[in-house]
């Protein structure tokens, strides 16, 4: 077992918070390589020489759980350790302290008073020496482990941050990776460079050089098929082994006739005419409309669009010889595995069709060279290959298109009415600088018509649905909140220049209970 790395390491493990890929995220931030690990391979990875400091996250355990057990070595390795919230509580029942069910429950914001110094905490409090901090914990230690100090408390627990020096163990209940937590960052900080005296070793301008060097000893003289969505991973891909192999890249994009407005045209000036990218257009336009005809169930319209595509571009690639490789954009949260910490497979909600996530069967090797980024550093290597903002920050969007933001059967008429109404929802946003403060906007056609009046005339006609929610990962979202000037002219400019439609209503659901996405 190694990491991907040989880099300087800060192990993040995994026990099952909701904030893990964020902390990893914030070390990365702070100019250190990071990797999540589940806590189970934590005693093979620690013996690796380039681990030089561990994370323990929060999560949703009780640290009386059988099921998670921390090997007490671990403790004795001299690499320092910071454990947060329940990592915190792990690593003082292991260490001899106690933790119980709080009489107290702390959710949200709280105050911490500072009663010692610390490395860890330097430039953390305030002149007052206190700090407003993110708590989420319905279990608090209560007897600190031996040889610990109190560094700070809040007032329902007294072990709010706590520390050993001799050992390099360091233990806080609230949660230093969220924006909520003021100067959060410095925490990280401090563990990263003062604690664990790691140096500086990560950045995207760094890992755009090494990427390149890497794919063209990998590729050498062989060609690399890539299938370009206009997305912003497979935009990166492209741009990146574009950047390292010249033509010996080959793009495939193919137009379902299931994309917004415009898209295909913007694909190809900025990949074919800007870049100069070798690039495939395929107009399927009305083979997906053909086979998508009255097909109303979403897992059987997800699965034909799935396979319909792999079909169209398999039978494309067979047209280039000597092609090795196939490029996909594959990220790191896709790559850490979806088990839950205790092993149960998640559920299945839906299942997603990606552009990246061609058959096996097809006997290309894959190359997947943003395996190890998460989201936020992809866009940041898109400003470096000069991809532009229209790219980079453009909000997700599904690989089945705008089939699943028209529930039920699909048809021409209905994909042209969703295009002009997901136009004037988009552009609106833009005009009101919204765009960058919703993390996915769509507009949706309901299968439903329904009467209106319009200037003397009775109107019988669909009604469109319009979601923006806010998101970390879009694994939990909000709705976001438009106030009404905005919903009265969105609303209006639709009814007035999109014909189909004649109602607008807005989803204030947020996800659970609801997905994004309507099938
Ligand atoms: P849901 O609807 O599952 O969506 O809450 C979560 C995020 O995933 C996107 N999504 C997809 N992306 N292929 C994709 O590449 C798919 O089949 C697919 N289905 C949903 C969705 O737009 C949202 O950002």
């Amino acid at each position: 077992m190694s990491l991907s790395s040989n880099l300087e390491t800060v192990l993040v493990v995994d026990f099952g918070s909701q904030f893990t890929q964020l902390i990893a995220r914030r070390v990365r931030e702070a100019g250190i390589y990071s990797e999540i690990i589940k806590h189970n391979n934590l005693y093979k990875l620690i013996r690796l020489k380039n681990v030089k400091g561990i994370i323990f996250s929060g999560g949703p355990f009780n640290v009386n759980n059988k099921l998670i057990k921390i090997k007490k070595k671990i403790y004795n390795l001299d690499i320092p350790i910071l454990g947060i919230c329940f990592g915190h509580q792990i690593i003082s029942k292991s260490l001899g302290g106690k933790v119980k069910e709080s009489k107290f429950r702390e959710f949200g914001n709280a105050l911490v008073k500072e009663k010692s110094k610390s490395i860890l905490t330097k430039n953390f409090f305030n002149k007052k020496k206190t700090n407003n901090v993110w708590m989420s914990h319905a279990d608090v230690v209560y007897k600190l482990p031996k040889d610990f100090k109190i560094i700070a408390s809040s007032k329902n627990s007294k072990y709010a941050i706590i520390e050993n020096t001799k050992k390099k163990i360091y233990g806080v209940q609230f949660h230093p990776e969220v924006s909520h937590t003021t100067k959060g960052l410095n925490i990280i900080n401090n563990f990263v460079y003062s604690i664990c005296k790691i140096k500086k070793n990560w950045s995207i301008k760094d890992q755009k050089k090494t990427l390149i060097k890497e794919i063209k000893k990998e590729v050498g003289n062989h060609k690399v098929l890539c299938a370009l969505s206009g997305g912003v991973d497979s935009s990166v891909v492209a741009k990146l082994i574009h950047q390292s192999i010249k033509n010996n890249l080959i793009c495939i994009f193919v137009n379902t006739g299931l994309l917004r407005k415009y898209e295909e045209i913007d694909v190809v000036n900025t990949f074919k005419k800007k870049f100069k990218i070798n690039l495939i257009y395929v107009d399927a336009k009305k083979l997906f409309l053909s086979k998508l005809k009255n097909i109303n169930d979403p897992e059987k319209k997800r699965k034909v669009i799935g396979n319909l595509f792999i079909k169209v571009f398999e039978k494309k690639s067979k047209l280039f010889k000597n092609i090795k490789y196939l490029a996909q954009g594959t990220l790191y949260p896709d790559l850490i595995e979806s088990k839950s910490v205790t092993g149960s497979p998640t559920s299945k909600i839906k299942s997603h069709h990606n552009v990246g996530g061609l058959p096996k069967k097809m006997k290309f090797k894959l190359i997947e060279p943003l395996k190890y980024l998460f989201k936020d550093e992809v866009r940041k290597l898109g400003a470096e290959l000069s991809l532009s903002k229209n790219v980079i920050f453009r909000h997700p969007f599904p690989g089945p298109g705008l089939a699943i933001r028209i529930p039920g059967n699909v048809t021409e008429e209905k994909v042209r009415i969703l295009k002009e109404a997901d136009y004037l929802f988009i552009n609106h946003l833009k005009l009101n600088k919204l765009y960058d403060k919703i993390w996915q906007a769509y507009a949706a056609l309901m299968p439903v018509k329904t009467v209106g009046v319009m200037g003397d005339n009775r109107t019988y006609e669909y009604m469109c649905l319009l979601r923006a929610i806010t998101s970390e990962d879009g694994m939990t979202a909000d709705f976001f909140n438009f106030d009404k000037k905005f919903l009265q002219s969105i609303s209006n400019k639709i009814i007035n220049n999109v014909k189909g439609i004649n109602r607008v209503v807005l989803d204030v659901t947020s996800k659970p209970p609801s997905t994004i996405e309507l099938e």
